[in-house]
């Protein structure tokens, strides 16, 4: 039973935060790019520029068996024409997740600028290069993490964590290039891409760009 007393005007304290009230630039859905990759290297560009916190932040929402969702944050690797890349450790719920049902959504927030980015579609795993390189790249901390293994299984004593990094730890010196096999890197090869810039009236504005096989058709929907 949750406590009532922090819950108490909850309805009314979230209601008084209000929305949308960031600063929306310009978007003509008309003047868009054919292909959705350009208008979202557009958008991303103004995040970054903006001084957006974190506009690489996005979540990853996946299936399991049963048909039942599930999301969490990632880190956007990059976009180029197989998709949207990210990393992840195959045997994380998400990697485990992924391997049974090889479709995707991501989706990105950017408050400051009332953006909104969807992207749906096939997950395809990166060549192993990619994999590497991408693993390589990241901080010592996180390389140590990764090699334990466990991500998303529960425990229940800390120092069995501390254990874990320490033979990670050893494990690293003895092989600095060590690239562990559970180390995974996707593209989400889009099928639908929506862009939605929000409006305080409430007139959004929103294009979707759907894959036909060829090229995009490009549809706006109403706000
Ligand atoms: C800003 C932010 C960035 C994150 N980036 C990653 C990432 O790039 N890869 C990753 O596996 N987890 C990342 N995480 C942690 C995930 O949200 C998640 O807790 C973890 O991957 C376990 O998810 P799972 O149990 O659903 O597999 C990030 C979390 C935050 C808040």
């Amino acid at each position: 039973m949750a406590e009532q007393v922090v819950l108490e005007g909850l309805r009314q304290r979230l209601r008084g935060l209000g929305v949308l009230k960031g600063s929306a630039p310009e978007f003509d859905p008309d003047a868009a790019p054919a292909d959705p990759m350009t208008l979202f290297g557009e958008w991303i560009s103004t995040a970054i520029e903006a001084g957006v916190l974190e506009p690489h932040a996005m979540t990853l929402s996946t299936v399991d068996a049963q048909g039942r969702p599930s999301a969490r944050v990632l880190i956007l690797k990059d976009v180029d024409d197989a998709g949207w890349h990210f990393a992840v450790n195959a045997a994380s719920r998400k990697g485990r997740e992924l391997a049974g049902n090889p479709y995707a959504a991501l989706t990105f927030y950017w408050p400051e600028l009332v953006r909104q980015v969807r992207v749906t579609g096939r997950v395809t795993p990166d060549p192993a290069t990619v994999v590497a390189a991408d693993f390589l790249d990241r901080p010592l901390g996180s390389r140590e993490m990764a090699l334990t293994r466990r991500q998303s299984e529960p425990f229940t004593d800390p120092t069995e964590i501390e254990e874990a990094l320490d033979k990670a730890r050893l494990e690293l010196e003895a092989t600095p290039d060590l690239v562990p096999r559970e180390w995974v890197s996707y593209a989400v090869a889009p099928e639908e891409v929506e862009f939605w810039q929000g409006d305080p009236q409430r007139r959004h504005r929103r294009l979707r760009y759907e894959a036909d096989g060829a090229g995009w058709f490009r549809i706006r929907l109403w706000p």
